[in-house]
């Protein structure tokens, strides 16, 4: 079982401190929904400020986190600690997609739930939400009296597990500690009991509005070879469409049989140990010198973070050996890391073998699923438009328009008006272009036959011919350049913006008057730092969106 966290039990000997140290301002950090000042996270951890500044600066350079004037906020990054519990765990991947299809069976929402202590923590979610408002997303923790899986996995409980559950309850009675929770609803502790022995009777566990008002669940659970709950699948719906005994009848045939397949999925066995994802994608750290990373960089946190990493798909368990040898660490500097990380409740071991726990998924994770593009984006587009003084954005394809969900302004007056949510056409506009060029082939004829050509200035390409011989060199150049074909005097040099399979899913640009640059500078002035913040958004949204839908607007 998960030991109980952080800070309750004094650290051993062997302990690294300055991970324990900077694992516990990440977590601040996350329970303040990834943005705190620097100043808070001194007083919230009792840490001195230099060493709060220090754990900041190496986790910046580590590209955990960004600082924002005084602010230090959790970068999309750090969500690959979390993915690598996740693709550990293999429950996304080989269970996921049997939630969908049972999701889209039942025209219900579907969610998988692991047990992290005395809670659940969600791991994937299928949603269909109509008329519910609240929708637990990756990462997001309950407390394990609320909700249907909770019951199911507390039959596992020994005296020792309901006594963390009694203590908790004393220590947190309105749940402040689970921030996922709608505040002030209903008292489920004392029903609780009740519940996990119905739940070990029959095999499945109901959620008659245990959350919030509306909203009931019923949900059955995943056992392994040895019979163990190690996840939950819960299909979830609202009292206007359902009571919690008539979704039970109505979904229970077709929720055993899901988790009959899921079960079947997971005692095959994992196949080969694949190769170190550490070596195979390393941070940026790892190849500077000492002097580089300066007198701030605090390097036995940033490897002790990498021991996270080590671990992943088809690697969920591993010695100290393959630990020490993924991340390039000394034995020695390994095992002390496990060792702090298992203190902390981070990695378990059994019989010399390590593996991560759901609750790595508290560094940040639920926060950082939340995330859109567009939220993604800013942070970049801002560093943009400090290095080339423009003014830069983001849109999207909507019909036959573009559609802006980002924008960074300049200062300086321009005659177009554009604020989020500005439509144009995207045959006239460099970011449409781009976004038709990314089409494939089908849908790229499709939009051009439906498009309604306007003649808006005396440039504006005006026929499909033409335009298609200019997506095709858009496709070719990685980039498109439109001068006053929307708007006399209006210049806009756009690049794609590419998810994990490789499609274009946005465009951004720097927009310009036509006499700041010639078309020349253009291209050799702003394209590079384009190319390069559609790099660093892209490979943000990678790391985002391996497990969670990042929304594009
Ligand atoms: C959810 O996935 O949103 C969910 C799961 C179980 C519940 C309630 C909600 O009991």
């Amino acid at each position: 079982m998960t030991p109980l966290t952080t800070a309750t039990a004094p650290p051993p000997q062997e302990a690294v401190g300055p991970l324990v140290r900077g694992l516990a301002v990440l977590r601040e950090l996350a329970a303040a929904d990834g943005r705190r000042s620097v100043g808070d996270l001194v007083r919230a951890t009792g840490l001195a400020r230099s060493t709060v500044d220090r754990v900041v600066s190496t986790l910046v350079r580590t590209g955990y986190l960004r600082v924002e004037g005084r602010d230090a906020v959790l970068a999309p990054r750090l969500m690959e600690l979390g993915n690598a519990y996740l693709a550990a765990s293999r429950f996304p991947d080989l269970l996921g997609p049997l939630a969908d299809a049972l999701a889209d069976g039942l025209d219900e929402s579907v969610s998988i739930a692991v047990p992290d202590g005395d809670g659940v923590r969600f791991v994937h979610q299928a949603t269909r939400r109509r008329a519910m408002s609240l929708t637990f997303r990756i990462g997001d923790q309950l407390p394990a009296e609320r909700g249907a899986p909770g019951a199911l996995f507390a039959g596992d409980w020994d005296d020792a597990g309901w006594e963390r559950w009694r203590r908790r309850r004393a220590a947190d009675p309105h749940d402040t500690g689970f921030p996922a929770l709608p505040r002030g609803h209903g008292d489920a502790a004392a029903s609780f009991a009740e519940r996990v022995a119905a739940a070990g009777a029959h095999g499945w566990s109901t959620d008659d509005q245990l959350i919030e008002p509306g909203l009931i669940a019923v949900a059955v659970p995943v056992r392994d070879g040895a019979g163990r709950p190690v996840c939950a699948v819960s299909v979830v719906s609202h009292t206007s469409r359902h009571s919690a005994g008539s979704l039970r009848e109505a979904v229970l045939p077709r929720l055993r049989e899901t988790v009959a397949a899921m079960e079947d999925a997971l005692s095959r066995p994992a196949g080969a140990p694949a190769p170190s994802p550490v070596g195979a994608s390393p941070a940026t750290w790892t190849r500077a010198s000492k002097q580089e990373l300066g007198p701030e960089f605090v390097e036995s946190l940033a490897r002790g973070l990498t021991v996270l990493t080590a671990f992943g798909e088809g690697r969920g368990e591993l010695s100290l050996t393959a630990v020490a040898e993924a991340t390039g660490l000394a034995r020695a500097t390994a095992r002390r890391s496990l060792i702090t990380l298992e203190h902390l409740g981070y990695v378990a071991s059994a019989e010399r073998l390590f593996r991560l726990t759901p609750h790595v998924l508290e560094l940040g994770c639920a926060h950082l699923s939340r995330l859109t593009l567009p939220e993604i984006a800013q942070p970049h587009l801002i560093e943009l438009v400090e290095s080339v003084h423009d003014s830069a954005s983001m849109a999207v394809l909507s019909g036959e328009d573009i559609q802006y969900v980002a924008r960074v302004p300049t200062v300086r007056i321009m005659s177009v008006n554009i604020t989020l949510g500005t439509r144009f056409p995207a045959y006239a506009t460099a970011m449409g272009r781009v976004l038709l060029a990314g089409l494939p082939e089908r849908e790229r004829a499709a939009h051009l036959g439906r498009t309604d050509f306007t003649r808006l200035t005396r440039y504006t390409v005006t026929d499909a011919p033409h335009l298609a011989r200019v997506l095709d060199d858009v496709a070719a150049d990685g980039h498109a350049l439109v001068s006053e074909e929307l708007e006399e005097g209006l210049r806009s040099i756009a690049v794609p913006v590419r998810d994990r399979g490789g499609r274009v899913v946005a465009a951004i640009n720097v927009s310009m008057h036509a006499s700041r640059r010639s078309v020349e500078e253009s291209r050799s002035e702003l394209l590079p730092p384009l190319l390069d913040a559609a790099a660093r958004i892209g490979d943000d949204l990678r790391v985002a969106g391996r497990y969670a839908r990042v929304p594009a607007g």
